[in-house]
């Protein structure tokens, strides 16, 4: 197969180049060089030289003699080898002989020692192997040319490459060519008559991911892989993450999408577009179809590894449901007529001058996507500002992580995350706050586990028993299982615990932060009433657990906090925030590897689009609007004037559309009706206004009350880059055509155009060109350096043209770090007699957020609708038993699920996720919200909940207007059948 981009970005290309050390060979080592090198890199202060078939090699002292051979250009035979796991011993295909030394070692598990003279190829060597793979392949079907893995296969490689030509033993003996296939798993097959036992599965699952589903069954002959006991892969405790059909060198584990289309001839790397974790992966191709997703090793950002979304959940790009074709209707309950793209732009254009020529200049705005390329934010926020001349303009992170970047800012003075994901392996101590990571952020989860299976110790403040408290090989030393709405109280108290502890780091605090303020919130948390028991009461967290949990952070070693929306998604998500920055720098656990502050962003490019300038109030690189220098330059860049002003949020949008001075909007990526809070006020806000343009994949929740629908472009169709939680910035490249026609950066151009705006982009390299040009932490990123160093973490610029790992090393980028006062003020949403319980919502593994692309795929089959998970005591209370449908109603509606009764939640609380339409979550969220941001508070609403046994109201009105909006729909399409179109 050839890899389209998988040449050396230097030198003379070969593995063996004499012309430079070893050393230098794996500095520059390029990005799209996926050699396995048999087993992990060591890293160790010393070096070590050795001489193999007579050439020497000088690697860190603890490797392996096979991976110095691959270093020296020699590859060694393996099966049971590879370097994305510890080496096993199994195979013996591996031998090698050294000189002094008796026998034939496993050059996998023989480290290296100065001087040594190896030789990996001799007639001896040969003679052996080829006995090893002749027993191997007597018990193997000799199906090659009709197997799927042929010409990816390493047994086949093997047998080639110990010159096996015949096998002595017949196949009459017993053998396992009978055994059954297990197709149980959506994805990928378990075929046992091609196992040969390598053990690679079981190690990919234990290492790499952590699940721990997979062993190596029965003894001898009847050695077999088995997940959980026996059981389907479907049936077992197997997550779908894919690490052991990559691990597995034969067609035993392998990809459904491989048997049916074959192997593929072309690959191309490019961004995971689902998650925060920012994965890479090789895109392999037939043409312009999708073989498989494969992990891209070296991804910093996943080394090799991914989730069950990133590696299969890739076909709704080609879903029969994709808009192809741009659509206009006058009102939403006309039927959509199909028109040309420059019909629907020149519609939206009028459409958008006319609001505005009838209700001023502000009437009018745009929703970025943190789905998009930062491209394409950049372009939607330049078109809001420039072409519409108003700075309204916001992005979905208002309802995720707009409290991250209000926090961050205030106190380490950068909206982002300190540390790279790799820094959690110098952590000590690892706390996560409010996030779920190996259901929102599995790859990082998977690293986090291994983490804490290697000694780390791990806090978890969550309300719920997420599975990271108690997991195969990891459990949490301390679960603060607080009540919703209360963190604030918790991180208070953990401050208090340190403070009257005397745990501070003094010097820290002396050298970087202000002192002020410092003495002001060291006052503040010294209160009494911030005391754990004094927050008990409110809490629910028994005030030992607080203290110990609060001297293991401050003076376990290296502590790191990571949070998620249970921080930001509250009423005080910005003060938790800013509470977790100064743990952070009351303790010194800042500004190295291995600490730190680390927001887990949701969406694949929440970091980015706030990067982009996506809010109202700020320009590219987090700098308000009012400040004239930067307005300034920006208006010489795009020859506008700019308004000082900071324009409407998402929230107050939809205020102004119902009081009739917000009429008109440009949504791209986004589907706002279903993922923002309080659904009944957001459909009459979308319903009231005259002009809802709508770019998208689908006709997701939002589109069904627009008015112009742009067929939007998946991430595999365009080229541009994402930006990760660790401010990594990685490419995407386009592996196909845009279904549409043109990918979305394209459409946005031609709006602007059609407004009579000109940008005159023809390649998104030029967009990310204007980027570094007006952002100072962007000034050293270019598509040509991020395909030489494969991803960068901004600020990249003349101090840090590389990129910044790791910030705040010397200095906060505000200068002194700030503490901020964190007063805990009880959110507005109170349990009452009406309302007993509190709701709150997250995400579920398989399901990635509003659902609209893992709806699409087999994935449904792990979670085929939004259950209300519910205390057995609260269950009991009310009468409910499994799966029964309950009613829950809170202040701003009611809706109807299924119940999942479980112990993982606490009494009083109850959760769902939001990931299907019908099940209308966000009709039960409130519009109450964080202060600082308007972030909506999801993750507290007062509830009631109770057995019923038909939909709510608002389920079956929704489901007369789905059905009406699907008519409408199909009538386009039988229309275009008629007419022969
Ligand atoms: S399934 Fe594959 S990786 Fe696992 S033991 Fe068998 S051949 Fe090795
Ligand atoms: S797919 Fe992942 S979780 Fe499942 S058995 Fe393989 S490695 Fe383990
Ligand atoms: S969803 Fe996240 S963790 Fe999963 S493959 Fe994509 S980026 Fe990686
Ligand atoms: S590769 Fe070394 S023993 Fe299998």
């Amino acid at each position: 197969m050839s890899d389209m981009l998988n040449s050396p970005a230097g030198g003379c290309g070969s593995g063996n180049c004499a012309c430079k050390s070893q050393a230098q060979q794996r500095a520059t080592r390029s990005f799209f060089d996926d050699t396995d090198y048999g087993t992990p890199a060591r890293h160790a202060d010393v070096d070590v030289t050795l001489e193999i078939d007579g050439q020497a090699v000088t690697v860190p002292a603890g490797t392996s003699v096979m991976r110095a051979a691959v270093e020296a250009g020699v590859n060694v035979p393996k099966l049971c080898a590879t370097d994305s796991l510890e080496p096993f011993g199994s195979c013996r295909l591996c031998l090698v002989e050294i000189e002094g030394k008796r026998g034939y070692p496993a050059s996998c598990t023989t480290p290296v020692e100065a001087g040594m003279k190896v030789r990996t190829q001799t007639d001896r060597l040969q003679s052996l192997r080829r006995n090893v793979m002749e027993l191997y392949i007597s018990d193997h079907p000799l199906d090659c040319l009709t197997c799927p893995a042929n010409g990816d296969c390493e047994l086949q490689d093997m047998a080639g490459v110990t010159g096996l030509r015949e096998v002595r033993y017949g196949f009459d003996g017993a053998n396992h060519l009978k055994d059954r296939k297990d197709e149980s798993n959506p994805y990928f097959t378990y075929d046992p008559s091609k196992c040969i036992v390598c053990n690679r599965c079981v190690r990919a699952c234990e290492e790499t991911q952590g699940t721990f589903a997979l062993t190596i069954a029965g003894r001898g002959f009847e050695s077999r892989v088995a997940a959980s006991e026996n059981k389907p892969f479907m049936e077992s405790e197997c997550v779908s993450c894919g690490a052991c059909v990559a691990a597995c060198p034969t067609a035993t584990l392998q990809e459904k999408t491989v048997i049916m289309l074959g192997q593929a001839e072309h690959s191309v790397v490019t961004t995971c577009a689902y998650c925060g974790v920012g994965c890479s992966f090789k895109a392999e191709m037939k043409g312009n179809e999708v073989v498989r997703m494969v992990p891209h090793k070296n991804g910093a950002a996943n080394e090799g590894h991914a989730c069950v979304k990133g590696r299969f959940a890739w076909g709704y790009a080609t879903h029969k449901d994709r808009i192809t074709k741009p659509m206009i209707r006058a009102r939403i309950t006309d039927p959509w007529r199909e028109v040309s793209w420059e019909e629907a732009l020149d519609y939206a254009a009028s459409e958008f001058r006319r609001i505005q020529a009838k209700h001023g200049r502000d009437s009018i705005g745009g929703i970025t996507s943190s789905r998009c390329t930062n491209e394409e934010t950049y372009l939607v926020q330049k078109l809001v500002r420039a072409a519409f001349g108003n700075n309204n303009v916001d992005t979905c992170a208002r309802v995720c992580h707009s409290p991250t970047g209000y926090g961050l800012k205030t106190t380490l003075g950068e909206s982002a995350g300190t540390q790279t994901f790799a820094s959690v392996d110098k952590a000590d101590v690892i706390m996560v706050i409010g996030a779920n990571p190996t259901d929102g952020h599995p790859v990082f989860g998977s690293r986090l586990k291994r983490r804490v299976r290697e000694g780390a110790k791990l806090i978890v403040v969550d309300p719920r028993r997420i599975d990271i408290v108690d997991t195969p090989h990891v459990k949490a030393s301390h679960h603060l299982q607080l009540r919703p709405g209360t963190n604030v109280a918790v991180v208070n108290a953990l401050a208090h615990v340190i403070v009257t502890e005397g745990l501070l780091n003094e010097a820290f605090v002396a050298e970087r932060c202000e002192t002020r303020a410092f003495q002001q919130w060291r006052d503040f948390v010294a209160l009494p009433e911030n005391a754990p028991e004094a927050t008990e009461e409110v809490t629910g967290v028994p005030a030992q657990g607080v203290r110990e949990a609060a001297r293991i952070y401050a003076t376990g070693g290296n502590a790191a906090i990571y949070y998620g929306l249970g921080v930001t998604e509250h009423a005080q998500g910005s003060t938790t925030v800013m509470g977790i920055a100064n743990l952070a720098m009351a303790t010194g656990n800042i500004g190295r590897e291995g600490v730190g502050v680390n927001p887990l962003r949701g969406q694949n490019n929440v970091q980015g689009s706030c990067d982009m300038g996506s809010f109202p109030h700020e320009l590219p690189g987090y700098r308000h609007i009012s400040d004239t220098v930067t307005r300034t330059l920006f208006e010489e860049a795009w020859n506008v004037t700019l308004q000082p002003e900071p324009g409407l949020r998402i929230p107050n949008m939809f205020e102004a559309a119902l009081d009739g001075s917000f009429m008109g909007l440009y949504c791209q990526g986004e589907d706002i009706v279903q993922s923002d809070p309080n659904t009944h006020h957001v459909s009459a806000a979308l319903s009231s206004m005259e002009c809802i343009v709508v770019q998208d994949i689908f006709l997701n929740e939002t589109a069904k009350y627009a008015h112009v629908l742009l067929p939007g472009s998946s991430f595999l169709e365009k080229d541009g880059t994402f930006t990760n939680a660790e401010r990594r910035i990685s490419r995407v490249r386009k592996v196909m055509p845009p279904v549409p026609g043109y990918a979305d950066w394209e459409v946005t151009v031609l709006l602007a155009r059609a407004l009579g705006y000109e940008m005159d982009y023809t390649h998104p390299s030029q967009i990310m060109d204007e980027i570094a040009r007006l952002t100072p932490t962007f000034h050293g990123v270019s598509y040509k350096k991020l395909d030489e160093l494969g991803s960068i973490q901004w600020p990249c610029n003349e101090s840090a043209p590389d990129g910044t790992p790791t910030m705040h090393i010397d200095a906060f980028v505000r200068g002194k770090g700030k503490f901020v006062i964190t007063k805990f003020i009880a959110s507005p949403e109170k349990v009452t007699r009406k309302f007993p319980l509190l709701l709150t919502t997250g995400r579920i593994l398989s399901q990635y957020n509003v659902g609209a692309q893992t709806r699409r795929t087999e994935n449904s089959r792990w979670h085929d609708e939004d259950r209300l998970e519910i205390h057995p005591h609260d269950a009991e209370e009310r009468g409910i038993k499994m799966d029964d449908w309950v009613g829950i109603e809170s202040r701003a509606g009611q809706t109807v699920l299924r119940a999942k009764v479980t112990e993982r939640m606490q009494p009083g609380v109850v959760y769902t996720t939001f990931h299907f339409p019908e099940s209308g979550a966000n009709v039960i969220t409130t519009e109450s919200s964080d202060w600082a941001t308007n972030c909506p508070e999801y993750k507290v609403t007062a509830v009631q909940v109770m057995p019923v046994e038909q939909p709510s109201q608002w389920q079956k009105d929704y489901s007369r207007f789905n059905t009406e909006q699907l008519d409408l729909l199909k009538r386009r399409e039988l229309a275009n059948v008629t007419s022969g179109k």
